[in-house]
């Protein structure tokens, strides 16, 4: 349904680095599942996709500091490609579900979903869909790392306590809704 192969290949070809190849063949030319795969082997690992962003002691689940440092680069991320739908405290506007508050990321998709149709029990699960669906009209283009320091900053605003940085292990044993 969210057929942007054609404008996705404009940016491809014409505003491609190496650096943005790589990260787009990550995301765009494999499936999910292996970018997942790829993200666990190291192919996304924390700073290889954007300068300077992480320490290799965060790539090792160090502490927390370390949180708090992914946590406030998702909040810097969700601002610059989240908070003009979901709004700037993730209350939600127009289409756009909250992402912050006692109703948001409910297990059952809401009323009004469109594109998702799957049960968000675990914070992974959420994090899988969003990495496929979101931006809204511009999905997958971020670096997983983006997308996990997003993730971070939200669960963080849901009153999700973070001892360590968020990886994808660890957010698949985040059970939302038990
Ligand atoms: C262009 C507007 C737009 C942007 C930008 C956007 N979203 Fe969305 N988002 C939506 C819409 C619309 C839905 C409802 C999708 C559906 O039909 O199920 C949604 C759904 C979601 C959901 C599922 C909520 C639920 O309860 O079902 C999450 C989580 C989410 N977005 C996170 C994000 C994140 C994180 C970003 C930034 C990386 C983002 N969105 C950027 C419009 C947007």
């Amino acid at each position: 349904m969210l057929g942007k192969e054609g404008s996705l290949d404009m940016e491809y070809r014409t505003g491609w680095s190496p650096k943005s190849l790589l990260r787009r063949i990550c995301l765009l030319h494999v499936s999910f599942a292996l970018v997942l795969l790829a993200l666990a082997a190291g192919c996304s690992k924390p700073g290889s996709t954007s300068a300077g962003a992480s320490t290799p002691v965060a790539a090792a689940g160090g502490g927390a500091g370390d949180v708090s440092a992914q946590i406030a680069r998702g909040q810097k991320l969700y601002g610059q490609y989240c908070a003009g739908c979901h709004g700037n405290a993730g209350q939600g506007s127009g289409g756009a579900p909250a992402v912050v508050g006692k109703s948001a990321l409910p297990l059952d998709p809401p009323s009004s979903a469109k594109a998702r149709q799957v049960k968000f029990r675990t914070a992974l699960d959420v994090g899988k869909w969003v990495m496929k669906y979101m931006p809204a009209k511009k999905p997958g283009t971020l670096a997983a790392d983006e997308y996990l320091a997003i993730l971070a900053f939200d669960l963080k605003a849901n009153g999700v306590a973070l001892s360590a940085p968020l990886t994808v292990q660890a957010a698949g044993k985040i059970v939302l809704h038990p």
